[in-house]
């Protein structure tokens, strides 16, 4: 099975978790862009979408679903989206597509979050991928030093602003074995938007698609 299949196979399980009149919060990725598709076949009993991007908020328009501005939504009942990496405890790194900060607003809205992966992006301890950090364009060399006095290798990502007209920093070299700890930290560092890690708020569901289908489990 490919990683793509097994990525497919999670977006597929995701669907029932997707109920009638819903407004439904999407992730941005490859993992996400496969559960967009699933979400299709579903439009005419969805009510909507929010988006965590603007590359999300097109495929689902594209798709005929009506997106929503999230100041417009009260509540999101689920929300699903992929991870770059995430723990036992389902705490997550996010961010590789760089859609973090919109990702992690939607996931604070919402009172279900649906986490789907392949089986590559379980790990022990966060911190093997590069964690994404949002940073303000002007305080970008002063963020990078309290970084690398954090323990990291700050690395500027090339050629990239994110939607909200920001640049990225991802950090190489963390082993993350208090994740909310190092959460706090990073949010603490004056001209951080957001930082990749989603342990204050990790996923309550996690669909694992895996040779032989996708496995669902509920945090404990
Ligand atoms: C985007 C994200 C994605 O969820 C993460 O990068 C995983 O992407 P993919 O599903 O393509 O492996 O956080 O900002």
């Amino acid at each position: 099975m490919s990683q793509d299949q097994m990525k497919k196979s999670a977006a597929v399980a995701a669907i029932e978790f997707v109920g009638d009149g819903d407004i439904v919060g999407v992730g941005t990725g490859s993992t996400a862009n496969f559960f967009i598709e699933e979400l299709a076949y579903k439009k005419s009993s969805l009510k909507g979408a929010v988006a965590s991007s603007e590359g999300t908020a097109s495929r689902l328009k594209q798709h005929g679903i009506k997106v929503y501005d999230l100041n417009d939504v009260d509540s999101i009942r689920v929300y699903v989206d992929g991870a770059d990496e995430i723990n036992g405890g389902f705490e997550m790194i996010k961010g590789g597509g760089g859609a973090l900060t919109r990702e992690k607003i939607v996931a604070a809205v919402a009172k279900q979050f649906v986490c789907i992966v392949d089986e590559t992006k379980l790990v022990e301890t966060l911190g093997k991928f590069p964690l994404p950090i949002e940073v303000i364009p002007m305080a970008r060399e002063y963020v990078a030093r309290c970084l690398a006095d954090l323990g990291g290798k700050p690395v500027l990502r090339k050629d990239f602003i994110t939607d909200n007209g920001n640049v990225i920093i991802d950090v190489e070299g963390l082993s993350l074995t208090d994740a909310a700890s190092f959460e706090n930290k990073v949010n603490g560092i004056v001209g951080v938007v957001t930082n990749g890690l989603f342990a204050l708020r990790p996923a309550d569901v996690l669909i694992v698609g895996a040779v032989g289908g996708a496995r669902v489990t509920q945090r404990a």
